[in-house]
């Protein structure tokens, strides 16, 4: 009897919070077409940020592992705090954690058939099998910065850059590239909403 009674004021607080996870998960995946350019900006306004401090104090080859270890980083960071799931994906991968499945290479596919046509790919939003939905930008390169550990490997890589890109990714493919081209995508995931 007395358990009974304590335990009422226990389920109402229980109720109570559930009723703000919910609404948390309502804002938290709130629409993607606003939400998801959102998530990218800041995302890439930080990872620009770190990458350009990185390069002017230790140079491109020092400025590696700074990359390696804070990109991953910054994308969790920005996508916990947006109640979402971040990353990049690539066909030609340095990190092979950043390889396209097939779902994404179709995205890509399509951004890099509008590039093809001389058209500015558009970003794309596609519902997952779970209920949730994945928001898509193209990654263009877009400033000579990221030539220096991205683009040709005489013209572009210094050797010392090239040797410490090849120590830490082996099977490294992201070399090669010009101002303009299709690097990859950015994706981000919105949870289902309950
Ligand atoms: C200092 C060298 C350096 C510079 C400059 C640089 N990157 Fe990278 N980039 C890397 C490294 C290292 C990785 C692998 C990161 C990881 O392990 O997750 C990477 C990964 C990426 C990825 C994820 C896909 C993959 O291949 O793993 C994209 C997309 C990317 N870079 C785009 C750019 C763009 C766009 C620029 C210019 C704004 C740029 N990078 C400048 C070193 C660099």
């Amino acid at each position: 009897m007395f358990a009974i009674i304590s335990a009422r004021p226990l389920l109402t607080l229980f109720a109570m919070l559930l009723a703000c996870g919910a609404l948390a998960q309502t804002e938290s995946s709130s629409d993607p077409a606003t939400e998801g350019p959102k998530v990218i900006t800041e995302a890439f306004g930080k990872l620009s940020a770190a990458l350009s401090e990185a390069v002017a104090k230790d140079g491109p080859a020092g400025a590696l592992t700074v990359c390696s270890e804070k990109a991953p980083q910054i994308a969790k960071e920005v996508a916990a705090a947006h109640g979402v799931t971040l990353r990049r994906a690539t066909n030609k991968p340095r990190n092979p954690n950043n390889a396209v499945d097939a779902f994404e290479n179709a995205v890509l596919k399509t951004f890099a058939a509008a590039l093809e046509k001389n058209e500015a790919p558009k970003p794309q939003i596609l519902p997952l099998p779970d209920g949730g939905k994945s928001f898509f930008a193209p990654i263009i390169l877009g400033n000579p910065l990221c030539l220096q550990c991205h683009g040709d490997r005489e013209k572009d890589i210094t050797p010392e850059t090239l040797a410490a890109i090849q120590k830490l990714y082996p099977a490294d493919k992201a070399t090669g590239f010009q101002l303009g081209d299709l690097r990859g995508l950015w994706r981000v995931t919105f949870p289902a909403v309950q």
